[in-house]
């Protein structure tokens, strides 16, 4: 857990190159233009990283959720709105269709989302059910060999960029609520599914969030994945990885204000030095490099956990939550190591800052994971 192996060395430091001259130098443009380069998504495909966790016998590299979570946070600490593409296609919809999906799906969608010609999204958020994700209401209803979809589903990450979108629906009404969700994967440009409203966002704002209306979608019974009215536990599950992924995002976005926040501590000179001598700005990097190390750690132990098929659901929500706190508590010292210079748009510690809270928001809030863990410890 401590050293990574050999492998995983090589993984990290293929991510770490790209990061480091492929994003760094296009995360203020991705920011600025709201908008995610085309070459940028390409060349992940070429090193394999849309094919992460998805095995060999479909196209994929067949490596598990340390893996990812290694590679995310290095992406992450090049650019937020990389890295959540990345990681909401690998733990949101790969991983669902990879665990769940028929033969005949793993056939279908696989290969082409290991390659990167079809991203994923995750559609389960709708403007009725945020925190209280079961209590959604986006309908499908049978009719013959087909369901058919009525409603909204909000905040779809990558939702306009999607070649295939796992949609969580009601598809019995007459049952607790929990207990009549259904998945669906549709994949973009079936009829009744349009794209809706992008969101305009504090921060990852190359990263869309789109609204997704259905109306009168039809698609075929064997896009179901998972049984009928079992949708709502493998949404849970598929968070349990989604979570472990926004807690690496949020290890790579700490990272890389730590770096910053030194670079500039270093150059700075007041009362006669660079700044870095100070004691108060030793102690804010000393509490940022430990928390940093400490929310690694977790992130990979959940990650490990689920590699090894246990439960992982506190470990993942143990290290979103404090990862993610993390990541917020080092954008705040970042920026205010930077001063006035670090409130304005001459250094990336702004749009650290930004691209840091919605960590704490997205797959589950902070108070989301506190319950999850809490439920997990009183049990
Ligand atoms: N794994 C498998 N099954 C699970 C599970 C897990 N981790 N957690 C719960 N379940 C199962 C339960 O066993 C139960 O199954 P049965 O019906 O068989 O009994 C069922 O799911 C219902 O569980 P709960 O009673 O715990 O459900 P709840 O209504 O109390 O909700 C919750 C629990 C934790 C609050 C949940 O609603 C939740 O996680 N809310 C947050 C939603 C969220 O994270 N949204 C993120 C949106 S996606 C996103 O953000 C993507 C993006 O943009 C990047």
């Amino acid at each position: 857990m401590f050293e990574l192996s050999e492998e995983l060395t090589l993984v990290r430091d293929t991510a770490r190159d790209f990061a480091e001259h492929e994003l760094i130098p296009r995360a203020t443009k991705h920011d600025r233009e709201a908008h995610i380069e085309p070459e940028v998504l390409a060349k992940i495909g070429e090193l394999g990283f849309w094919g992460l966790t998805i095995p060999e016998q479909f196209g994929g590299a067949g490596l598990g959720n340390l893996a990812l979570s290694i590679v995310l946070e290095e992406l992450n600490r090049g650019c937020a709105a990389t890295g959540v593409t990345v990681s909401v296609h690998n733990s949101l919809l790969c991983s669902p269709i990879n665990k769940w999906g028929t033969e005949e799906q793993k056939q279908t969608w696989l290969p082409k989302l290991a390659s990167g010609e079809c991203l994923g999204a995750y559609a389960l958020t709708e403007p009725g059910s945020g925190s209280d994700a079961a209590a959604m209401v986006t309908r499908a209803t049978k009719d013959g060999d087909s369901y058919v979809i009525n409603g909204t589903k909000i905040w779809v990450t990558t939702g306009s960029m999607a070649g295939l979108v796992l949609v969580y629906v009601r598809t019995n009404p007459d049952v607790p609520k929990a207990k009549g969700i259904s998945a669906f994967l549709v994949p973009a440009g079936t009829p009744g599914m349009k794209v809706g409203k992008k969101e305009m966002k504090c921060g990852i704002r190359g990263s869309p969030a789109v609204e997704l209306e259905f109306d009168g979608c039809r698609v075929p019974a064997k896009n179901m994945l998972g049984q009928l009215d079992r949708g709502f536990p493998i949404a849970m599950d598929t968070l349990d990885g989604g979570r472990i992924g926004i807690a690496a995002q949020s290890v790579g976005i700490a990272q890389a204000c730590l770096e910053e926040a030194i670079k500039y501590a270093k150059v700075r000179v007041q009362f006669g030095k660079p700044i870095a001598h100070f004691q108060a700005i030793q102690h804010k990097i000393a509490d940022m490099q430990t928390k940093i190390d400490a929310a690694r750690m977790l992130v990979h132990k959940a990650a490990w956990l689920r590699d090894a098929n246990e439960p992982c659901g506190r470990q993942a929500a143990e290290a979103k939550l404090f990862a993610s706190q993390t990541a917020n508590f080092c954008a705040d010292e970042c920026l205010q190591i930077h001063g006035g210079a670090g409130y304005t748009d001459h250094f990336i510690a702004e749009r650290l800052f930004r691209d840091a809270r919605i960590t704490e928001i997205y797959e589950g809030a902070t108070d989301i994971q506190r319950l999850v863990i809490a439920r997990a410890v009183l049990a």
